[in-house]
């Protein structure tokens, strides 16, 4: 009698230490990312949210021992998610920025990238000075929302927002602005996708390069470590590459 409530008990207690690990092995990782930025990441028919951040922070996480779940997030206080716990990680093709270190914490760059300008195909714009005078549309507090308060100012009138860069290009075509200044992934992926879009692209040389890390709150020190053996794992078995070539091809 004694003996079987023991053998209960002790079934019982190694039954709740499987259930206590296996609850720990399945630690998932909520991620944050503005899912309105093809090719990096949008929603596909299936809502699933899918691009290559989605890709290369599966990989990494699959090198590192932990599991993500992606989360569509607005890209206004997307950051701040990191500080409130609503999210352990942001991919979103985030520009790794002097500011933006203040306030959280980034991996090593897995991305580089740069501005560049849309306009009309039969715009007159041949260079960025060109913009200084005329209403450009950004994405709220993007990189290139920076490059053109540069240009014309912190508080010029002539920057128009918007919440996310799909709108910004769409403003565009209606005619409301007369440039997007945007990152290039995406305004390139935006035209190769949309034949009649009779938008153009500018170049110019005088946009810094830019590189993309992957965020986490300020001081988790144990997850970024993670991050960073995964991409470098990734980047060393070739898996990098062959997510890189789907993608940008080259
Ligand atoms: N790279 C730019 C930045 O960091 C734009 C990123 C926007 N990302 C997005 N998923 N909407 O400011």
């Amino acid at each position: 009698m004694i003996r079987r409530k023991f053998l209960a008990a002790t079934g019982s207690l190694i039954a709740g230490l499987l259930l206590a690990t296996s609850a720990q092995a399945a630690k998932v990782y909520q991620v944050g990312t503005d899912a309105a930025y093809a090719p990096f990441e949008s929603q596909n028919e299936k809502k699933e949210i899918v691009g290559f951040d989605v890709e290369i922070l599966k990989a990494v996480a699959a090198k590192a021992g932990f599991e993500v779940k992606f989360i569509n997030t607005p890209w206004e206080g997307i950051f701040a998610t990191l500080n409130t716990g609503e999210r352990d990680i942001v991919i979103s093709a985030v520009t790794i920025t002097k500011e933006r270190t203040q306030s959280m914490d980034f991996s090593k760059p897995y991305f580089e990238a740069k501005q560049l300008i849309a306009v009309s195909q039969k715009s007159k714009v041949t260079k960025f000075e060109d913009l200084k005078n005329v209403k450009v549309g950004v994405q709220t507090g993007t990189t290139g929302d920076e490059a053109v308060q540069k240009l014309q100012g912190k508080t010029s009138s002539n920057i128009k927002r918007f919440e996310s860069t799909p709108l910004a290009i769409k403003e565009l075509q209606n005619g409301g602005v007369r440039a997007v200044v945007a990152d290039n992934g995406v305004v390139v992926n935006f035209i190769a996708n949309n034949k009649n879009s009779k938008l153009k692209l500018i170049d110019d040389p005088s946009f810094e390069k830019e590189f993309y890390g992957i965020a986490v709150k300020k001081g988790n020190k144990e997850l970024l470590a993670k991050i960073n053996k995964g991409l470098d794992a990734i980047k060393k078995d070739g898996t990098y590459d062959k997510i890189y070539k789907k993608y940008f091809g080259k």
